[in-house]
């Protein structure tokens, strides 16, 4: 009855510890965030079918862009241009707005993908706007024709005007 005892409390570890690994509660944040972190190539294809809805009737460049979350929620956009030409939106900044609009803020990861064979990195006001939210944003570029490009948003916006330099500089409440 000792054995018996002994295999009975194993027994109820045992349960015990097959409960715990299947509550998510105390699984890391690590796990569940890699168990639905989207792969390049599925940023790449939400990307893809962003550049479809492009509205670009007078460039003709049509781009789509696919911002993952920490959480792994990818939100996309694309260019949508205007017959008075100054007030085209890049695909970067309708996907961001798509974002902070459904209360997304923190980013991993930029994809975007264009029309012709050269990869298209962010334009400038894009970058501007981008860094408002992320400063260490990993982000790939791919060409129709597959070409790529990566970089780090801070690389292609060194010394950034930021909310820092203003807060350093005037009183903002
Ligand atoms: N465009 C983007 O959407 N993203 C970029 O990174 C570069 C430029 C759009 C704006 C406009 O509709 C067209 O491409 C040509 O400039």
């Amino acid at each position: 009855s000792v054995l018996q005892t002994l295999s009975r409390t194993g027994s109820i570890l045992l349960d015990t510890l097959a409960y715990w690994r299947g509550c998510s509660f105390i699984q890391s944040k690590e796990r569940q965030v890699d168990k639905s972190f989207p792969s390049d190539e599925q940023l790449m294809n939400a990307a893809l079918e962003a550049k479809e809805r492009a509205y670009a009737p007078y460039s003709g460049f049509r781009v789509g862009a696919a911002l993952v979350t920490e959480s792994g929620t990818i939100f996309t956009g694309c260019n949508v241009e205007n017959c008075s030409y100054g007030l085209t939106c890049c695909a970067e900044r309708n996907a961001l707005f798509t974002a902070i609009g459904q209360g997304s803020r923190l980013f991993k990861k930029l994809v975007i993908v264009s029309d012709g064979p050269k990869p298209a990195t962010p334009c400038g006001a894009c970058r501007q706007v981008m860094i408002e939210f992320a400063t260490d944003l990993p982000l790939i570029s791919v060409s129709e024709t597959g070409e790529t490009i990566e970089a780090n948003l801070k690389d292609l916006l060194p010394q950034p005007f930021t909310r820092q330099t203003l807060a350093e500089n005037v009183d903002t409440e």
